[in-house]
């Protein structure tokens, strides 16, 4: 599979390196204004490659992305240290009115996956701008949030996250939704295995959780300026699904009909991806309190990109 990346700045370049050495794809092509930087990235990730796999390497201007299975939109902004996902909103929408039409002059068919923040508003502006069916734009999300929520809940039990069976909803952002209520270990209830390795989960480690995955990208970003290896293994890990068609359940962000009493509006639930991109969105059992605040995050969500004029 050939997969195209827009935007070579730090998320960009972190997915290709994840790419590349998971030798998902066959071809990574980095595309970026800056084109220096994209064959610098492009270079040193190549360098990589000889140890982990034989993914070809490149940087090229938007026609190299011919071909591309798969396109990651990461160009535009990020975070400086206490900035929210949302003020990014007008700058990234207007670097996205020029880089949605240049790709789709290129590979009309791709499934675009986008990773520039604030996500959710990004990928509902971006079904709008490419005309695309809504299950082949396909927003990173909360798959990260969801994986810090697997490692501290992990970390916690002492049990390897990838047996803990935990998912964050909503928003990629301040309004996320922890669904505490539905996690399990293995096949077993959270409270369950709590009690079996005498780690129980106290309304202070739940607290402390909490705060860990809701403000990970704050305390990062304070402490070296920018988050970058965590979602650029997401995104190829979204990608594995889509190239393997493996049908995996991840929490991606995509424009629903109706999610929680709103309606017309793109955030993650856990979704089956397969080469299709979205094939079945799987919608959760959750508490009352939770039910409401996915309903308040949609709010929310709905709220901003109903501002934003494309
Ligand atoms: C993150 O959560 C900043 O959205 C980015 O790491």
């Amino acid at each position: 599979m050939k997969v195209g990346i827009v935007g070579a700045g730090m998320v960009g370049s972190s997915a290709g390196y994840a790419l590349a050495l998971m030798g998902i794809a066959s071809s990574v092509v980095l595309v970026d204004r800056d084109h220096g930087l994209a064959v610098a990235q492009a270079e040193d990730i190549a360098h990589a490659v000889p140890f982990m796999s034989s993914t070809m390497v490149e940087a090229r201007d938007y026609n190299g992305l011919a071909g591309a299975s798969v396109v990651i939109l990461a160009a535009g902004v990020s975070q400086k240290p206490g900035e929210t996902r949302l003020a990014l909103l007008e700058r990234n929408a207007a670097v996205f009115r020029d880089v949605v039409g240049n790709v789709l002059r290129v590979v009309p068919n791709a499934i675009l996956l986008i990773a520039s923040n604030p996500v959710d508003i990004m990928t509902q502006i971006t079904v709008r701008l490419s005309g695309l069916p809504a299950s082949r734009v396909i927003g990173s999300g909360t798959i990260l949030d969801t994986a810090r929520f697997r490692s501290l809940l992990g970390r916690h039990l002492g049990i390897s996250p990838q047996s803990v069976h935990a998912y964050v909803l909503g928003e990629h952002g301040d309004s996320e939704v922890l669904a505490w209520s539905n996690a399990r270990v293995g096949s077993l209830s959270l409270a369950d295995v709590a009690a079996q390795v005498g780690s129980a989960i106290t309304a202070n480690v739940r607290a402390q959780i909490d705060d860990g995955v809701r403000n990970a990208a704050y305390k990062i970003i304070k402490g070296k300026g920018a988050t970058y290896y965590g979602i650029g293994a997401g995104l190829a890990r979204i990608i594995k699904a889509i190239a393997q068609d493996q049908q995996d359940v991840l929490t991606v962000s995509v424009v629903n009909a109706e999610i929680q009493g709103v309606s017309d509006v793109a955030l993650s639930i856990p979704r089956v991806i397969g080469a299709d991109g979205v094939m079945t969105d799987l919608f959760p059992d959750l508490d009352v309190g939770e039910r409401d605040a996915l309903h308040r995050s949609a709010s929310l969500l709905k709220e901003t990109v109903e501002a934003v004029t494309i």
